[in-house]
Formats: C-alpha cells, sequence, structure tokens
C-alpha cells in the first residue's frame, strides 16, 4: 500500500484484500478477548474540521486496543487557525506523530498534508471523499453477502462524499454501482469520467431511483444535506423528495437485499424509521465495522511492515 490513505483510487486490489483479511483477523480477536497490541506506544493525531461521532471513536478506540494512543486536535484549537500553514504543521506533526487522520472540507488539503507529512495521512471525510467509510462498508457487504464480484449496489441520493467514494470502488473492485442523483446532484464530473473509462460497463447513472434499485444487492442512501450544507436544506429538500429509500421503493430491489446508510440518517427524509430500523437494514453492523477495517487500515500504514 501506498504511505497515505487518502482515496480508493490509489489502491490496488491486493491491497483491498489485505485490508479485509487484517479487518476479519482483528474483529476475531477482538470478539475472543485475544489482545492484539500491535501498535504499543505508536500515537495517532486526529485534526477534524468537522464533526464526528462514528469516525471519531472508531479511530480513538481502535487505537487503544492496538496499544496506542490517539490525540484528538480540534483545527480551531489549534495553530492552524491562527494562520500557520499546512506544510509547518505537517512537517512538525511528523515529528511527534506515527500517523495523523484528518477531517476536513478540501481534498487538496490533505493531498498538501501528504506531501509534507513524513507519517501517513489518512482521509477520515473531505467534502469530496469519504475512504474509510467505504472500505467499512465494502468490508460490511463482504459479510453479508459472501462476495464482491457481480453484487448490484443501488446508491440513490445526493452525488456526494459518499458516492463518490463507492465510483472509486467500483472502478477498483467487480461491482456493480448503479446511482440515481436528480439533475444537478451528480457525483464529481472527474472522478466519474476516469472510473467509468477505467471500468467500463460497470459504473451506471440514472435519474430514477426505482431503475437504480432494480435488482440490486444492496441499497445505499445518505443524507440530502452534508456537513456545511445547511444553508441549502430547503432546495435539497426539494430536490431529493422523490428521492426517500421506503418499502415501496426497496419492492424493487432482489428479495435478500440489505439496506446501508453511513449514519447520521435522518429519518422520514432520505430513508424512512420502517425501512432503516426493518430487517433488511445493516447499518449498525455497518457502524460496528468502521471499527476494524480502520484498525487494519492503522496498522497497515502505522506498523512498519511489521506482520501480526
Ligand atoms: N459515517 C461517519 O463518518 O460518521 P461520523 O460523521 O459520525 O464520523
Ligand atoms: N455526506 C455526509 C457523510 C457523513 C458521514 C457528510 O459529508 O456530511
Amino acid at each position: 500500500m501506498k504511505k497515505d490513505l487518502l482515496c480508493l483510487y490509489d489502491l490496488e486490489s491486493r491491497d483491498f484484500q489485505e485490508i479485509f483479511e487484517k479487518s476479519a483477523k482483528l474483529k476475531k480477536m477482538l470478539r475472543e478477548g485475544i489482545p492484539h497490541t500491535h501498535l504499543a506506544g505508536k500515537t495517532l493525531g486526529m485534526i477534524f474540521d468537522k464533526s464526528s461521532t462514528r469516525t471519531r471513536l472508531s479511530f480513538e478506540v481502535g487505537i487503544y486496543q492496538l496499544g496506542g494512543i490517539a490525540i484528538y486536535l480540534n483545527s480551531r484549537d489549534i495553530q492552524l487557525a491562527r494562520g500557520e500553514s499546512v506544510e509547518d504543521t505537517a512537517r512538525v506533526v511528523s515529528r511527534y506523530l506515527d500517523g495523523l487522520m484528518i477531517r476536513t472540507f478540501s481534498q487538496a488539503v490533505v493531498e498538501e498534508y501528504a506531501r509534507y507529512a513524513t507519517i501517513p495521512i489518512i482521509n477520515g471525510l473531505t467534502d469530496l471523499l469519504h475512504p474509510c467509510q467505504i472500505l467499512g462498508d465494502l468490508f460490511t457487504v463482504f459479510e453479508k453477502k459472501g462476495r464482491h464480484e457481480g453484487l448490484r449496489i443501488a446508491y440513490v441520493g445526493d452525488g456526494n462524499n459518499i458516492a463518490n467514494t463507492w465510483v472509486e470502488a467500483a472502478a477498483r473492485l467487480p461491482i456493480i454501482l448503479v446511482l440515481a442523483c436528480p439533475a444537478g446532484y451528480d457525483p464529481d464530473a472527474g472522478i466519474l469520467g476516469r472510473a467509468m473509462k477505467n471500468a467500463p460497463g460497470r459504473i451506471h447513472l440514472y435519474r430514477e431511483p426505482r431503475e437504480a434499485v432494480s435488482g440490486a444487492d444492496v441499497v445505499y442512501t445518505d443524507v440530502w444535506t452534508s456537513m456545511c450544507q445547511e444553508a441549502q436544506k430547503e432546495a435539497r429538500a426539494k430536490a431529493f423528495k422523490a428521492y426517500q429509500v421506503n418499502s415501496t421503493l426497496m419492492g424493487h430491489a432482489k428479495a435478500d437485499a440489505i439496506v446501508m446508510h453511513c449514519l447520521p440518517a435522518h429519518r422520514g427524509e432520505e430513508i424512512t424509521a420502517e425501512v432503516m430500523d426493518g430487517p433488511r437494514s445493516v447499518v449498525v453492523d455497518q457502524a460496528e465495522n468502521r471499527l476494524h477495517v480502520q484498525k487494519a487500515i492503522m496498522e497497515i500504514l502505522m506498523g512498519g511492515g511489521k506482520k501480526d
């Protein structure tokens, strides 16, 4: 694997395999109470420019279980907020930390950190991408379906960071990704164009949710208004009105289709309570798997090549 985890497009299929195998191993060890302090003495810094429940907790708990510690840095409290450059911050923190996770706005910023830091940089969500989330989701899909090959993943809603990362995943893994987004809310054109070229016939974009969900193995949705888009909430509620994952829509999916959501969710908007809390929903398992998968990622990137 490369030094950093900034996007899924950078991963090769053997990297995905290594992450999923290690995640399964670590999950089993935790379940069986077997100590796995593979990162004893290591420190992860976590810079947050946006809110978080799952990402912060799963990284913090994860490194603790691996024998290391995490340091939470709200970007408002560090010198970055007073104008210290990313370049200087990246160079300096590299002398203290063994890895740095960043949740911020611009993808270019995490790339800048990666350029100047000598330690691994992990993208914990940007406006463009959320690679840790989709790695956890792919692991969950594998657990539930026993394979990735040929699975039809329907993504309904906003062509946001989650959708973009699914597009990157579909360029790298043998899944079929079928998106339904309203006009004006498509995934990033550059990401979509590159992935479609790279994986011809595996990525489809529709306007009509039913078309995307028809015959799907997995139905995935995310909020209509992402963090820091709150000013657009009303316009978005109108644009996405017909894009709700509800039981009528689920009727078009395969009988054994599962429902996924990265969370946080807004019941009654992008997903009904009935579907979210129903028997096909795997959202809590999905959230749990963030822990196991990020532990694997940290071990691979921060473990200095040490094998367990
Ligand atoms: N799914 C996810 O990243 O959740 P948080 O925003 O709570 O970290
Ligand atoms: N699209 C959402 C994902 C949250 C995990 C957001 O960026 O707010």
